[in-house]
């Protein structure tokens, strides 16, 4: 960082701290507040496709959005598609990389309608932006933080908890006693997805690769675990549900696992599809034996859903499970594999991509 945005950087860290403690309303101070720094560190893709800090030009808050000055963002297996080249943002998203981030409210744009307060603690759903010193975010896609999480357990949220969220309530519409066979359960969207099963009094039970990783699953609350590697999923399946199936399939495997998920399915049981892990392809008789069960095929993607489909995830969710993370009864909580700096994105990436983490990985953005 030059000497002069340095110097810019701490003057508007003073300046969002006392407005903080002072809790003085956003819309009469903006202008005074960071909007002179044109500047900020955020995460780029080198020419060799590896990730490096620059200086890249700051964000303005457009109309109806705020900017976040970033503490902490969060990885997503999307990244990693992106830094490849093969997941580029929906048209009109930033091109720098992160899914989700948290930190405080640091400028208002135009029209923006809610109550929101500089210095808030928030975290939000992004398209894209979140691996940067500040992004600008529609007011929509914006959540306080709950008291009891600091900022960094925050920027676990976003993401894999709306995710998770979106599948089992817009898309499966779970309901109580069902079963629902979640893959990936160590996974950040499965970590969230076995508690949030747990919350509306379904079953979960899931499939993870290592002995680490299911015995974690279970103390989270996952009925069964299963070992994919060492069993076949579907008979375990079918042996705990006394032959019926699941009711319910979490799947961002695909290809590799289609045969034992028809397998694993009840009788007009719903497999979401929502990622391809295991391969985009599936070789045999995946339309007959999906037609014998009146099996129900759902593929859902989050990141190119309109912002109204989102804001009304976001306040759903706002409304029906942040309290929960308040409360004791179930007790809701990120999980969070590891933090690295901003500088050691890289290392972060080689640790996701080997499979590595149990829960999410969390990149701590700029000193906060
Ligand atoms: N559709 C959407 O809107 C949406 C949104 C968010 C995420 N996603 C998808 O959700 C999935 C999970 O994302 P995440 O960020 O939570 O992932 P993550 O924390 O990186 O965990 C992914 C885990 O999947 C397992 N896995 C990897 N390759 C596998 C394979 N070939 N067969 C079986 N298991 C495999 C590994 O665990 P084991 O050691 O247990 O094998 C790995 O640790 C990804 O596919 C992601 O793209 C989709």
């Amino acid at each position: 960082m030059s000497f002069p945005v340095f110097l810019w950087t701490a003057a508007c860290s003073l300046r969002i701290s006392y407005i903080c403690t002072k809790n003085i309303d956003l819309k009469d101070e903006r202008t005074l507040d960071v909007i002179h720094v044109k500047s900020m560190q955020a995460v780029r893709v080198d020419d060799a496709g590896r990730l490096d800090v620059k200086h890249v030009p700051r964000p303005e808050p457009k109309d109806g959005q705020l900017l976040i000055r970033v503490a902490a963002t969060a990885l997503n297996r999307a990244d990693l598609l992106q830094k490849r080249g093969v997941y580029p943002p929906p048209p009109g998203e930033s091109e720098i990389l992160g899914l989700e981030a948290s930190g405080v409210i640091a400028d208002i744009g135009p029209e923006v309608k809610g109550n929101w307060m500089l210095g808030s603690k928030v975290m939000a759903l992004l398209g894209g932006g979140g691996y940067a010193e500040y992004v600008a975010v529609p007011e929509e896609l914006i959540m306080p933080v709950p008291s009891h999480l600091d900022l960094h357990q925050a920027a676990a949220l976003p993401e894999a908890w709306l995710t998770a969220y979106q599948l089992l309530h817009f898309i499966a519409k779970v309901k109580p006693n069902e079963t629902v066979l979640i893959h990936a359960g160590a996974s950040g969207v499965g970590t969230a997805a076995i508690q949030l099963v747990r919350l509306c009094r379904a079953i979960p039970v899931v499939t993870t690769g290592s002995p680490e990783k299911l015995k974690f699953a279970e103390q989270i609350g996952a009925a069964v675990g299963i070992n994919y590697k060492e069993e076949d999923f579907s008979e375990k399946v079918l042996q705990f549900t006394e032959g019926k199936g699941a009711d319910v399939i979490l799947d961002c495997i695909g290809g590799s696992f289609w045969e034992k998920n028809i397998c694993s399915l009840a009788m007009d049981g719903r497999w979401v599809l929502y990622g391809a892990l295991g391969g985009k392809t599936a070789d045999g008789d995946l339309f007959g034996k999906l037609l014998r069960k009146r099996g129900h095929l759902l593929c859902s993607l989050l990141r190119n859903r309109s912002l109204q489909y989102k804001a009304e995830l976001v306040r759903s969710f706002t409304e029906q499970v942040l309290p929960h993370f308040q409360s004791t009864d179930p007790p809701l909580r990120p999980v969070i594999d590891s933090m690295f700096n901003m500088e050691d994105v890289e290392m972060a990436h080689q640790h996701m991509e080997a499979n590595k983490n149990i829960g999410k990985i969390i990149i701590k953005i700029g000193t906060s």
